[in-house]
């Protein structure tokens, strides 16, 4: 399965995918990145793991409808099976989730539809836990429609939010999980248990 990752920044979810594919844990292989930003450590990652990379940005092609019919090219010429949002922060583009109907997907480090929402990411989503004194977060993985993080639930885990914890504790707890259920659920669309048909 050949799967297409979206990411904006860090790119530690698209890390693990990678290192699982690697290690044959993963029945895929990153067949392509993007990101929206050019100095993303996302990008650079995809090049030490010789995977083709692309910049993609509105600015880049002029303006967001030819870079979305740019993006679709891509995909296609790299026979894309399933598309990945891990940490991506642009709107995504109509067109690609008409064009991939049921096989976008996107990591939320929060138990949605709690904490979700435009504006909801990085730290603000795990200061809202905190301050809310919840006892359990966790991660969602979600289909991507046009509203954000309002599409299908395909899988969630929790995690727990200890007494005194910061959001940067909790952050980091969220996403070290993250890395090992974003492998999980792509085993799970692999399978077949998880339909994208
Ligand atoms: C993750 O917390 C993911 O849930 C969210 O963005 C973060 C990406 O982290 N959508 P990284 O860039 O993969 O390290």
């Amino acid at each position: 399965m050949n799967v297409a990752i979206f990411a904006s920044h860090n790119g530690s979810d698209l890390q693990a995918v990678i290192d699982a594919c690697r290690k044959g844990k993963l029945k895929a292989r990153v067949c392509a990145v993007f990101s929206n930003n050019s100095d993303s450590r996302a990008l650079l990652r995809a090049k030490e793991a010789n995977i083709d990379s692309y910049h993609v940005s509105a600015k880049v092609y002029g303006n967001e409808y030819v870079m979305n019919n740019e993006i679709l090219k891509l995909l296609d010429a790299h026979q894309t099976d399933i598309i990945f949002l891990a940490g991506y922060l642009k709107r995504f583009g109509h067109d690609i989730v008409k064009k991939y109907h049921n096989r976008v997907f996107n990591i939320h480090p929060s138990l949605l539809p709690k904490y979700g929402g435009q504006g909801m990411y990085g730290i603000t989503v795990h200061q809202a836990v905190v301050k809310a004194q919840e006892k359990i977060s966790g991660i969602t993985i979600h289909r991507v429609n046009d509203e954000y993080d309002r599409g299908e639930i395909v899988a969630q885990t929790t995690v727990p939010v200890l007494p005194y914890d910061t959001a940067e504790i909790l952050a980091a707890r969220v996403l070290e999980r993250e890395h090992e259920f974003i492998v999980e659920v792509i085993g799970k669309i692999v399978d077949g248990d998880i339909p994208i048909g």
